[in-house]
């Protein structure tokens, strides 16, 4: 089945078979940092514009790197630099990129939907790094890469994700990717950033670490996001870290090949201590790594899709 899709706006929306197909495609990018030359000419001449409405090091320094190893012309554009500044709005902005011949846009946002209002204003393709609390689909793509990768299958695994749910764009994207594709999901957090409406995406709710840690194959831990009002939701940091925060006694309680993941940035101390984080459990690293082989593939499938210079993906 080739990808049919003009954006990637959200995991939600993606078959099974529409998530395989990028799984697969990263494969092919997934030794680019083991090759002297990273290069491959399938982008060359397209121009990607990353337009980025909220700090970020990774995510966009991920889809600048996947832009560029696949030989694009890469146009970095943050809000303080853009004319947003100046009061454009969001859709002109998009129909100005269009117009100077961008052959498509990655976009974050603090708004839930700006993508989506993207996707329907302009007619080049559309990727979602990241809509508020919303989605940020290329973040579940890498983390189901990255737990393959490990265990070799996603079906029948059970995931443990912990922390601020109410405000992670990451656990939403985790949580239909991985239920599309077979995986038990625990969630577990203090009840004020993880509410029992949960249950609704098909996920089973723990109040306690303990119980929703043991046994479970892979636990993601999720960024206490501070700057969304997590903050005024629990009663400080400390009991914060004292009762959900992984450190080394904690860690005793996962599997012993249990895969430790956190999409980053890390409050270490918070919700990991740096110890837990460093672990030989922990593939966080592996995380940012294969976060540019599945961009690569997304930028592949989306902007340069049916052209020959990369090994055939079925
Ligand atoms: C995440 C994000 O921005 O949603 N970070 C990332 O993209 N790697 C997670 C976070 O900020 O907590």
């Amino acid at each position: 089945m080739p990808w049919q899709r003009k954006d990637l706006l959200g995991l939600e929306e993606l078959t099974a078979e529409e998530i395989e197909l990028v799984l697969r495609t990263a494969e092919v990018f997934a030794d680019v940092f083991e090759r002297p030359l990273k290069k491959f000419p399938t982008l060359r001449g397209r121009t990607v514009v990353n337009l980025f409405y909220e700090p970020s090091t990774r995510t966009r320094t991920s889809f600048e790197l996947a832009g560029k190893w696949l030989s694009a012309d890469v146009i970095n554009i943050s809000s303080s630099s853009s004319s947003a500044a100046k009061g454009e709005s969001l859709a002109d902005t998009a129909r100005t990129l269009e117009a100077l011949g961008a052959d498509a846009v990655v976009i974050r946002h603090s708004a839930a939907g700006a993508p989506h209002l993207l996707a329907r204003t302009v007619k080049i393709p559309v990727l979602n790094a990241g809509d508020g609390a919303h989605e940020h689909p290329s973040q579940g793509l890498l983390d189901l890469f990255t737990i393959r990768q490990h265990k070799g299958k996603i079906a029948g695994l059970t995931v443990t994700i912990v922390g601020d749910l109410l405000h992670s764009r990451v656990a939403r994207s985790d949580i239909w990717g991985l239920t599309k594709l077979g995986a038990r999901v625990r969630v577990t957090g203090p009840a004020t950033l993880v509410p029992p409406t949960f249950a609704s995406l098909g996920v089973e709710v723990y109040r306690d670490l303990r119980p929703a840690v043991e046994g479970a194959d892979v636990v993601i831990v999720l960024r206490l996001q501070r700057e969304r009002q997590a903050g005024g939701l629990i009663p400080s940091l400390e009991e914060y870290a004292a009762l959900f925060g992984l450190d080394a006694e904690k860690m005793s309680w996962l599997k012993p090949d249990a895969l430790v993941m956190h999409p980053g940035p890390a409050n270490l101390g918070v919700e990991i201590t740096e110890e837990a984080a460093l672990d030989p459990r922990s593939a966080i690293r592996d995380q940012v790594r294969n976060g540019v082989a599945v961009r690569m593939a997304l930028l592949y499938l989306l902007v340069g899709g049916g052209e020959k210079d990369v090994p055939a993906v079925a």
